[in-house]
């Protein structure tokens, strides 16, 4: 049905047999490309550069000229989606994202909306340019925030080392937490569908601070949150989108993750990946998940380390090959190259040899 020329990505997101394993990084498009800089540059400024289509598609297909990656990943930030609530989001240089009002208080939580999909139009609009640039080259993944994600950054007005009145609010204020990530599940269900209407082939959902939480809360405020989120995809969609579910630093909770209902897994390095297919069986697929740093070494130890992970993610289809977090920005492009060249050339020997092994004597 699909005409996507290659879509191996989607296949392995369905578990589907590949003639090799595809493969993607997070941040692809970013700081450690120059052309990424320059680009950056003549915008004036990251939220400049995303808010803009056609630059935006320009930095979504760099990645792309470069290596041969199996899917594209729209270029935008996970915090445009509070920045739509009214929070004024600012990217200070070298300091991270900050928002000019916080959602902190009982008032300020109350006051929130979901907000009008028309002032997230320039989002929407560049799925649509990207989609024709990549003229079915290879798929296109859209994304979101988790909402318990981006209420760490809502609550604490940007970046925190431990976010610390986040985590007091999950024990001593559960209910506003509660409050405050339910808003944002509708406005991520309502962003992401859109997403999908616009072209997306695939969503993600972006947990960067699930991991933070104890067991429980993470079940009630991050997990069950997402999970609404996919209900809403499937029910306004259908089956036909895949979506990634990715809590960083949640390896423990992985039997919790495959019941929600995602089609596949995001796993960062601290999980075993041999371990994880084990567990999980064929009811989902993984993706992951080699240590970004590992891209700061040497093209040998790259080659060994991508070699392993390939290894630890055993036979069985439904394998996308990314790293455990997105690429820093020291990255050497020549390591990329290195990656993604071993992923395709181990995982095409991989699979030929098994052939062969099927085949017996
Ligand atoms: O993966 C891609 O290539 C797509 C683009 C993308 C960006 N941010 C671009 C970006 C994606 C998928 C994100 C997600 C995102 N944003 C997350 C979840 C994934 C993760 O990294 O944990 C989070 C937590 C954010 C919030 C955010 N945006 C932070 C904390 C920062 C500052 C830190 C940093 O890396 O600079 C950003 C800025 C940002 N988002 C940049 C890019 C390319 C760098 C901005 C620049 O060019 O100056």
């Amino acid at each position: 049905m699909s005409t996507l020329r290659n879509d191996t990505f989607l296949r392995a997101l369905r578990r589907e047999p590949t003639p090799y394993t595809p493969v993607w990084l997070m941040r692809q498009a970013g700081r450690y490309l120059p052309e990424y800089n320059a680009v950056r540059a003549r915008a004036g400024s990251f939220l400049a550069l995303a808010r803009t289509p056609s630059l935006a598609t320009e930095v979504t297909l760099q990645p792309l000229e470069r290596f041969p990656l199996d899917a594209a990943i729209l270029f935008s930030d996970i915090l445009v989606v509070p920045d739509a609530m009214g929070l004024g989001l600012s990217f200070a240089e070298g300091e991270g994202p900050r928002f000019a009002c916080t959602a902190a208080t009982e008032q300020a939580i109350d006051g929130l909306r979901v907000p009008d999909m028309q002032s997230l139009r320039y989002v929407f609009d560049a799925v649509s340019e990207i989609k024709r640039a990549l003229r079915d080259r290879v798929p296109l993944i859209g994304f979101a925030g988790s909402p318990f994600t981006l209420a760490c950054y809502m609550i604490e007005g940007g970046g925190s080392a431990d976010f610390a009145t986040v985590r007091r609010m999950a024990y001593a204020r559960r209910d506003l937490l509660e409050r405050l990530v339910d808003v944002n599940a509708h406005a991520v269900s309502a962003y992401l569908v859109a997403q999908i209407e616009a072209g997306a082939d695939a969503v993600m959902i972006f947990d960067t601070w699930g991991g933070l939480l104890s067991a429980q809360a993470y079940r009630e405020l991050s997990l069950a949150p997402m999970q609404r989120i996919i209900q809403a995809i499937r029910a306004q969609c259908g089956d036909r989108v895949p979506v990634i579910m990715f809590t960083k630093g949640g390896g423990a909770w992985l039997e919790d993750m495959v019941r929600s209902g995602a089609s596949a897994l995001g796993l960062d390095w601290s999980c075993d990946l041999a371990f994880a297919r084990q567990l999980v069986g064929d009811r989902v697929a993984l993706q992951g998940n080699l240590d970004p740093l590992v891209l700061l070494t040497d093209p040998e130890t790259v080659a060994r380390e991508t070699r392993a992970v390939l290894q630890a993610a055993g036979p069985a289809p439904g394998h996308v090959f990314n790293l455990g977090h997105g690429i820093v920005p020291t990255t050497p492009p020549e390591h990329v190259a290195v990656l993604v060249d071993t992923v395709h050339a181990a995982s095409r020997g991989r699979r030929e040899q098994g052939d062969r092994a099927d085949a017996g004597p």
